[in-house]
């Protein structure tokens, strides 16, 4: 089984304000599924890959035997396709009861129980990208204090199936809910993403106060090519880009992941110390 490191670019600091959670004031490092284990919801044919508690456990576990925590490798996230196809009969968003048995919950008290993180995904349009139940604008509020019950550490918004319009509305929005469950919830935005990563369209400065990090750009997928295309626009955009981090605000070229190797591209913004290594 491959093991994924991500981490997050860290760009020289801007000076406007932070979102005041008191979290990230370095950049955020850790592993997520999405680039290698996608939507693998197959876990009767592909049970060591499907996305389902034993893999996040299985992560935990080599984050914190192996030395990853110790570096800094802290964050355990889900990305897409974790939940059931329905809410339940409150309207709560449920885990996918076969894969995650035990729930969200008791998944989180495997993170801190070993010292580690756990984050959550959704996406503020009708469905998730995958067709998971969105956490549409009424949704928003439940949805936060349903994480924050759960103790969860993170919250990755994506945007698939929402509008600009409702983008617009709905980040600033979660951020005050994630605020007002009292739990301090790492957020990460995926909003830039879906406007082209630019201003005019994009307002870093506002983005720097509702979000810990963003997503600018693409996905990465797992190929050299990608990486140095991704590379190239944040190359591109610096002078755009550097001014809008800081500690509590950063910028997600999304995870990077090379073979075996510790990987220091040689440029102005670039510090991506990027891993994967093999297991079992
Ligand atoms: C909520 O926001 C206030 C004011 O910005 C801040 O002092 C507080 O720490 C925040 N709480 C959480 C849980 O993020
Ligand atoms: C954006 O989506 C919302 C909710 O689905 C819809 O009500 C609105 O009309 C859409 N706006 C545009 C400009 O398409
Ligand atoms: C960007 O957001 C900041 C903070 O919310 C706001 O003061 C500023 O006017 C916005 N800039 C533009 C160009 O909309």
């Amino acid at each position: 089984m491959w093991l994924l490191m991500l981490v997050f670019v860290s760009v020289l600091s801007g000076s406007s304000f932070a979102l005041d959670n008191g979290l990230m004031r370095t950049p955020p490092m850790g592993w997520l599924a999405w680039e290698r284990f996608r939507c693998d919801i197959d876990c009767a044919h592909d049970p060591k890959n499907c996305i389902s508690e034993n893999l996040f456990m299985d992560m935990a576990d080599r984050l914190s035997e192996d030395g990853w925590r110790e570096l800094g490798y802290v964050y355990v996230n889900i990305d897409d396709c974790w939940s059931s196809k329905q809410r339940d009969d409150q309207g709560r968003l449920q885990a996918d009861p076969k894969r995650f048995p035990g729930g969200i919950h008791k998944l989180a008290r495997y993170m801190h129980d070993r010292g580690l993180k756990l984050g959550i995904y959704g996406d503020m349009g009708t469905h998730t990208c995958g067709g998971y139940p969105g956490t549409t604008l009424d949704k928003i509020q439940l949805d936060a204090q349903t994480f924050a019950d759960w103790e969860v550490d993170m919250f990755k918004f994506d945007g698939c199936y929402s509008n600009a319009s409702v983008q617009e509305e709905g980040y600033p929005l979660m951020s005050k809910a994630l605020n007002a469950t009292g739990r301090p919830i790492g957020y990460s935005c995926s909003w830039p993403a879906y406007q082209g990563g630019l201003p005019p369209k994009v307002n870093y400065t506002q983005l720097g106060q509702i979000c810990n990090l963003w997503r600018n750009y693409g996905d990465i997928q797992d190929s050299w090519s990608s990486v140095l295309n991704i590379a190239d626009w944040f190359f591109e955009n610096q002078d755009v880009l550097g001014p809008a981090a800081g500690p509590g605000r950063w910028n997600d070229p999304d995870m990077v992941c090379l073979t075996g190797v510790q990987f220091v591209p040689d440029s102005i913004i670039f510090k991506l110390p990027c891993v994967l290594s093999e297991h079992f």
